[in-house]
């Protein structure tokens, strides 16, 4: 899978072509071969449009999610691993681990971990060992009441 940074600069450069919407959209995914693209140029609670854009909104009383009202859980989303940190915070980081790429990035004993090569990362993204060394892209999360919105 293409890293978060790859990913934005393919969906830039189609921008500079002049493609819009739906049409960017569907170029897009296509052009990446994705398996679970997602739509970063709309509110994924509004698939017709509008909304802020470049965010998940999960639903924590959602089947899907309840795992992230337990403190040492996680979800994996649209390739964005999200934990429960504590009983106040959460943690998002991509899937994509920056060693040698691999979607293999989970949490777990409270850190990030990517099962690939045992690379290490605090809930910051900050590498804890030498194959962690390059960090992970990490994701700005709020919470409001129990809706968790994780800023891409
Ligand atoms: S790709 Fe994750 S540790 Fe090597």
């Amino acid at each position: 899978m293409l890293p978060m940074i790859e990913k934005m600069n393919r969906m830039e450069f189609l921008k500079s072509l002049g493609l819009k919407g739906a049409s960017l959209f569907a170029v897009y995914c296509a052009a990446s071969g994705l398996s679970s693209c997602v739509n970063e140029s709309m509110d994924p609670t509004n698939p017709t449009g509008g909304g802020t854009g470049n965010e998940l909104i999960l639903d924590l009383n959602s089947a899907s999610y309840t795992k992230l009202n337990s403190v040492g859980n996680y979800v994996i989303v649209s390739g964005i691993v999200i934990a429960r940190v504590s009983t106040s915070a959460f943690a998002a980081v991509t899937q994509v681990c920056s060693h040698e790429g691999r979607r293999q990035v989970v949490f777990n004993a409270g850190e990030f971990y990517c099962a690939a090569h045992g690379a290490r990362f605090d809930t910051s993204g900050k590498g804890l060992n030498s194959t962690g060394s390059k960090g992970l892209k990490t994701y700005l999360t709020s919470l409001q009441g129990t809706t968790l919105k994780v800023t891409l």
